[in-house]
């Protein structure tokens, strides 16, 4: 599928955004490790939470979906029925990351496999200390397929530190943990999303979340600090079913705000977008580049910030982006880049290798993308340089199979000189499968064909 947009046309209006995609999984995997009914409202339908429901179904749990409404019935972490055959984890990482600490605390044989994209990203990180708990895992040569055998309940708890912060594999092995025996300690270089331990906490699980500075690099005297969270084991475990409307997806909120901001005569208004710090690092920036944004209406819903925000086209300048920032906004570089294109001077990302491993290598694949768009774009091995212009060129680009890729361009095309066309846009549909007619709504010109 393609999208065609036609530039020039401001965004004005009230858009409605689909709920957290992190939280949705979270919500369905953990309820159905719950003891009794769960309900969720505002549930994000789409390519990967789907994966996660679909998985929940061979493991023997029923759901029910009405419209946005979903309600699961769990019956314990260890009452999880063995897969019949390997589960589909589609493209999602989340899905398989999470599904393995779940399956390793319920101590049920699986293979957890997915699509060519999955089957390429790093999955020793969560393979590794989930041995080490005691739990019976292979990968392929640090890939996809995950290969689950009956492990030993109780696991071991560990003291682990995560070289790269990740809420993918900290939420895995705190899973994991709920079948370990004593406290488990994770130790990340950075603060990533804190869902999972929200979500947890408000089940009844002892989880804290704590911050250590340590003396980090010794000869260049930098202060570090550690990000930790422990998670004491229920015994046994009985986790307390949930009921939350879930907030607007901030991740999917970005593509909106930066086109609001980079189309001139814009003045949008988005509300309830979960505003949980771990998440909002692109708020930060944007402002800091001289954005109108405001922040009302703040609120919390299900454990989780919330609030309205107002967005008006504004004349942004260059900046740079490195450290904790990085974490606080790893899903938001693609979004960060269409504004940081329409904006004065050079922007400039570092220390963020780890988009390389995200649903493309979001350095080059996002560059290349950029350029094909007439946007000068250089790739540096832990980042990014960004040329802002008044109005890039346009041209053809692909999404290159990452909906975020997708969306990035075609926000980039709404103030471009000429048309922006996406090919294989049907991938947005992963995250945020109302994109084109939310733009349509606010007054966007962007058509869909074949
Ligand atoms: C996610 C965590 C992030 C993020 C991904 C969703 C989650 O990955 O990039 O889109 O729901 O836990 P990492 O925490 O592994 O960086």
């Amino acid at each position: 599928m393609r999208l065609h947009i036609t530039p020039g046309n401001p965004l004005r209006g009230e858009a409605s955004l689909p709920g957290d995609k992190s939280i949705s999984h979270r919500a369905a995997l953990f309820a159905a490790l719950a003891e009794g009914e769960s309900r969720f409202d505002h549930f994000l339908i789409s390519g990967v939470t789907r994966a996660m429901l679909e998985a929940l179904s061979a493991l023997g749990i029923p759901w029910k979906l009405h419209g946005e409404h979903l309600s699961i019935i769990g019956r314990g972490l260890h009452n999880l029925k063995p897969p019949s055959r390997a589960i589909d984890c589609g493209n999602s990482g989340t899905t398989m990351r999470l599904l393995a600490g779940a399956l390793a605390g319920a101590g049920v044989p699986a293979v957890l496999d997915g699509s060519q994209g999955l089957r390429m990203r790093p999955m020793r990180r969560i393979v590794a200390p989930l041995q080490e708990m005691g739990v019976a895992i292979q990968d392929d040569e640090g890939r996809a397929p995950l290969k689950l055998g009956v492990s030993q309940i109780p696991l071991r708890a560990i003291d682990h530190t995560l070289p790269v912060a990740s809420a993918q594999v900290k939420s895995c092995l705190l899973l994991a943990a709920l079948a370990a025996e004593g406290t488990t300690t994770l130790r990340e270089p950075g603060p990533s999303r804190d869902h999972t331990e929200r979500m947890l906490r408000s089940m009844g699980v002892n989880v804290t979340s704590d911050q250590a500075f340590t003396t980090g690099d010794v000869d260049l005297q930098v202060p570090k600090t550690e990000y930790i969270t422990r998670l004491t084991s229920p015994s046994p475990v009985a986790l307390a079913p949930l009921e939350m409307y879930l907030p607007a997806d901030f991740s999917s909120a970005a593509f909106l705000i930066v086109a609001a901001l980079i189309s001139p005569g814009s003045e949008i208004v988005l509300r309830g977008v979960g505003l949980n710090p771990t998440r909002t690092g692109l708020l930060e920036v944007l402002v800091e580049m001289g954005a109108d944004i405001q922040v009302y209406n703040q609120d919390e819903r299900g454990g989780e910030p919330v609030g309205d925000l107002r967005i008006c086209n504004s004349q942004l300048v260059g900046t740079q982006i490195c450290g904790d920032r990085v974490v606080r906004m790893i899903d938001e570089f693609p979004a960060f880049a269409a504004a940081a294109a329409y904006a004065e001077g050079e922007s400039e990302v570092s220390q963020a290798e780890e988009l390389r491993h995200k649903e493309s290598d979001r350095i080059s694949a996002l560059c290349a993308g950029l350029r094909a768009l007439g946007i000068s774009a250089r790739e540096r091995r832990d980042g990014f340089t960004l040329s802002g212009e008044h109005a890039p060129r346009g041209g053809i680009v692909d999404a290159g199979g990452d909906h975020r890729l997708g969306m990035a361009f075609a926000i980039a095309g709404l103030a471009a000189r000429e048309p922006v066309t996406i090919e294989g846009a049907q991938v947005i549909a992963e995250s945020f499968p109302a994109f084109t007619r939310t733009l349509t709504q606010l007054g966007a010109r962007v058509v869909q064909s074949q």
